[in-house]
């Protein structure tokens, strides 16, 4: 039995990406689920969520039905993220409660995403975790049905996580979280390589996928009536790179804008990539919506060298002032790692100054987590856990705060909101700005899925509340 190999997946070799079409089901896959039911578990980032996307989607032409709770499903997959130590324990948590409830239950469990590129992980999951049915990894999504099928026939736990370097499956079917907004991947894996992460080595090699099929996966969602897209990629702006065409993220932006979708988005950005062209393409267009993440990581340009990012502090700062510039109203939200090795007091105070100088939106803050097979985690780490908490703390009361003066100015102003589902609150239904702004709005169902004007009328830090009002 082959594993995942970390030190393997740092050879990256120039091949051609390779598109494959060829998605079918035989007649015995498609019957296999006929009076069963399944729950999928996702754990971590939109490309997780919307792998989910698919998993549902193949279950379903299986004939598995989706069963609203874990406990009674026949079927039940975790999808898990692998980006933090605190992901991995919540996946073994679960884990745990899945193993005894099957005691008094035939459950079937398979184990698919970024722990399941993980050799630690997949070697821990055929030698201690015996009674999990099937793993299969972030490259063999479309295998699902003959996987499932061999494990169903021969009650053997079936593993398959190897990748075929450089290679697109298109066609896989999707059963989308929301009527009115999709997610729609526009590459796979990394070549970054940034010292402390381990997508590139989870999500394997950069592949783009061909211009003409994602535009037509968004002139298709046009057609259904969906409102919004969100382009999806480790590393967008690197879009193209791989392909050997004349071709970027710019170029894509504006093609997609073209379909006439009402709102575009993106992520994630790196800011190593992201050029002038794109800013322009993002300017120039009303439906390329002006909400940018870009993360920082750290404000110190000693520790961005060591985490790899290939940019200074004073190029990022230029990139914001370039960005602010050209796209005047838009929201700028970030990711930054604390206590990264070898980050002293003064380091830490730097990435404080660009939070003051960018005055962010909103930011998502992490303490560094060692991830093993990664060039950072054997890097000395002499911070202790406390110090990386008291910073990670004052550097979220600083982000709260840019994130309430931010939402203030938005006190009394009318903006467009895509009312997109019910709200927890009564009465009312939730939606988001073109900046990404959470707004809770009172209306009835006849307004879900429509761009409607929005009085805010009051703010928090989180979110806002607002009224409906008719423009002439
Ligand atoms: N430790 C802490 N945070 C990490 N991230 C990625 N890898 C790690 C790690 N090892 C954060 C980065 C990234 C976000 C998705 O997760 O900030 O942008
Ligand atoms: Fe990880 Fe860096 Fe790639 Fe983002 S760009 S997925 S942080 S390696």
């Amino acid at each position: 039995m082959q594993l995942p190999d970390m030190k393997e997946a740092r050879h990256r070799t120039k091949t051609e990406v390779l598109v494959k079409n060829d998605y079918v089901l035989t007649e015995e896959e498609k019957v296999l689920g006929v009076g069963k039911t399944y729950f999928v578990k996702t754990y971590g980032c939109q490309m997780n969520e919307h792998d989910s996307e698919n998993i549902r989607a193949i279950l379903e032409q299986m004939g598995y039905k989706p069963s609203t709770d874990i406990e009674d499903a026949d079927l039940v997959i975790l999808n898990t993220c692998a980006i933090r130590e605190n992901a991995h324990n919540k996946v073994f948590g679960l884990l745990g409660r899945i193993k005894h409830a099957r005691q008094s239950k035939n459950v079937m469990v398979g184990f698919c995403g970024c722990m399941a590129q993980e050799e630690v992980v997949v070697d821990a999951i055929m030698h201690k975790y015996k009674w999990i049915d099937f793993v299969f990894g972030t490259h063999n999504i479309q295998s699902l049905p003959s996987i499932l099928e061999k494990a169903t026939k021969t009650n053997t736990q079936q593993i398959e996580v190897l990748s075929c370097e450089g290679e697109i499956q298109e066609n896989i079917p999707v059963k989308r979280d929301n009527k009115y907004k999709a997610w729609v991947n526009i590459m796979y894996g990394c070549d970054k390589f940034c010292t402390y992460c381990i997508v590139p080595y989870t999500r394997g090699k950069q592949r783009s996928r061909l211009p003409k099929d994602i535009v037509c996966e968004v002139e298709s969602l046009v057609k259904d009536g969906y409102k919004e897209v969100t382009l999806l990629g480790q590393n967008v702006n690197a879009y193209g790179k791989d392909l050997n065409i004349d071709y970027t993220m710019a170029n894509l932006l504006e093609d997609v804008a073209k379909t006439g979708i009402e709102r575009v988005r993106f992520v994630t950005s790196h800011p190593w990539d992201f050029n002038d062209e794109m800013i322009d393409i993002i300017a120039k267009y009303d439906n390329i919506m002006p909400y940018i993440h870009l993360p920082l990581q750290s404000g110190s340009s000693k520790i961005l060298k060591l985490m790899g990012r290939r940019y200074t502090k004073e190029q990022y700062l230029e990139l914001v002032n370039n960005l602010k510039t050209k796209i005047p109203n838009c929201s700028l939200t970030t990711d930054i790692i604390v206590g990264f090795p070898g980050e002293t007091q003064e380091d830490f105070e730097e990435t404080l100054e660009v939070v003051n100088v960018c005055k962010y939106d909103s930011a998502f803050t992490f303490i560094f987590s060692p991830r093993e097979g990664t060039p950072a985690a054997k890097m000395e780490d002499n911070i202790s856990l406390e110090e990386k908490e008291n910073r990670l703390y004052e550097l979220n009361e600083l982000i709260n705060k840019y994130s309430k003066e931010n939402n203030d100015k938005y006190l009394n102003k009318i903006v467009p909101v895509l009312l997109e589902d019910y709200s927890s609150k009564n009465s009312s239904l939730k939606g988001y700005t073109d900046t990404m702004k959470l707004v809770n709005v009172k209306a009835d169902s006849s307004y879900l899925g429509k761009i409607v004007n929005v009085k805010i009328t009051s703010v928090k830090t989180w979110s806002m509340d607002g009224e409906i009002v008719e423009l002439q």
